[in-house]
């Protein structure tokens, strides 16, 4: 533990079982009696690394009748990410840095969600019991779309990530030690997921594996169209297979990142040469992960899933 602060960031609180930054309490209360409007609210909810961007441009470009030019405006203000003032806290560097000059969104995510009109459309990476009130005790149902990934390549995007955007500096067998032992935000993985997987056949809740979406990516748009309750097209089907394959989405300033990874960058705030978007593809750990964290996450994975109907792909 203490390794684990000296290496990454302090300030860390246990919540419910999960690891969440200190300044998350501030939030917890506003965020559990969050007046949740309309039945028609869009929440996707992940962990982190699995899928989240991929899935909020596939459901606002639903949303938005696939209008290309409105979706140029950064995917922050889109779909905000509710807790994002929290994640970001620990920043320091950046954030007392004069060139730094934080959008709406970032700056105090709570409100610029609550500013939105309703129907709104979230991301959030909050376990299960974290979500409002509304949505857990189910007096209101807006849909929420759970996106998920294997952990192995989870574990390695979420390292990438750490080092980029997160000021992390430790060794990826650190991490991955971190990652098993519970120690990283949002974490422990599994009890991230499985609460969202037992509600997989509730009417207003669809769950999506990035696998799924890395294999048959149309198939994938179509029945989260069908969910938010929106008819495309073949050509539609096509035109946003395209606009979200991962050669497009590298290259989409709006949803790439870039701005915050420039700006990491050019202040040396990264030792990382990477983007924010790296693989894009199933079984990326095969190059990065030893055979012995392999078969850790192997047996670690196995023991989970035991009994349970849950499959990796
Ligand atoms: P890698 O780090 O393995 O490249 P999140 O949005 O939840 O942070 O997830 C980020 C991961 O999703 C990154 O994985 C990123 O490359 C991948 N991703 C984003 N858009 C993608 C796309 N269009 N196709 C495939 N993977 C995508």
């Amino acid at each position: 533990d203490k390794h684990f602060k000296n290496k990454f960031r302090s300030g860390y609180v246990n919540i419910k079982g999960f690891s969440m930054p200190k300044r998350f309490e501030d939030m917890q209360e506003d965020i559990y009696n969050w007046n949740v409007l309309s039945d028609k609210d869009v929440w996707i909810s992940s962990f982190p690394k699995t899928g989240t961007t991929w899935t909020q441009e596939m459901v606002w470009m639903i949303l938005n009748n696939l209008d290309a030019v409105k979706g140029q405006e950064n995917l922050g203000f889109r779909v905000p990410f509710l807790e994002l003032s929290a994640i970001f806290d620990h920043r320091e560097s950046i954030k007392n840095n004069p060139d730094f000059d934080p959008p709406e969104f970032l700056a105090d995510s709570i409100k610029y969600c609550k500013s939105l009109k309703s129907p709104v459309c979230l991301k959030t990476h909050l376990p299960w019991c974290l979500m409002p009130k509304h949505i857990q005790e189910g007096t209101r149902k807006p849909k929420i779309i759970y996106v998920t990934r294997n952990p192995k390549d989870t574990c390695v995007s979420y390292f990438n990530h750490a080092k980029l955007l997160e000021g992390y500096s430790g060794t990826f067998d650190d991490f991955c030690r971190l990652f098993l032992a519970g120690k990283l935000t949002y974490t422990p993985f599994w009890e991230h997921i499985f609460p969202y997987w037992e509600r997989r056949h509730q009417s207003n809740i669809l769950f999506v594996k990035y696998e799924e979406m890395i294999k048959d990516l149309p198939t994938v748009i179509r029945r989260v169209a069908q969910f938010l309750e929106k008819d495309l097209t073949d050509q539609q089907v096509a035109f946003l297979t395209d606009h979200l394959s991962f050669a497009s989405m590298k290259k989409n300033r709006s949803v790439n990142y870039d701005t915050l990874v420039e700006f990491n960058k050019k202040h040396n705030l990264t030792n990382f040469d990477g983007a924010f978007m790296n693989s894009g593809t199933v079984g990326s750990h095969k190059t990065k992960m030893s055979p012995e964290w392999i078969e850790k996450f192997d047996a670690w994975t196995e023991e989970h899933l035991k009994g349970s109907l849950y499959s990796l792909e």
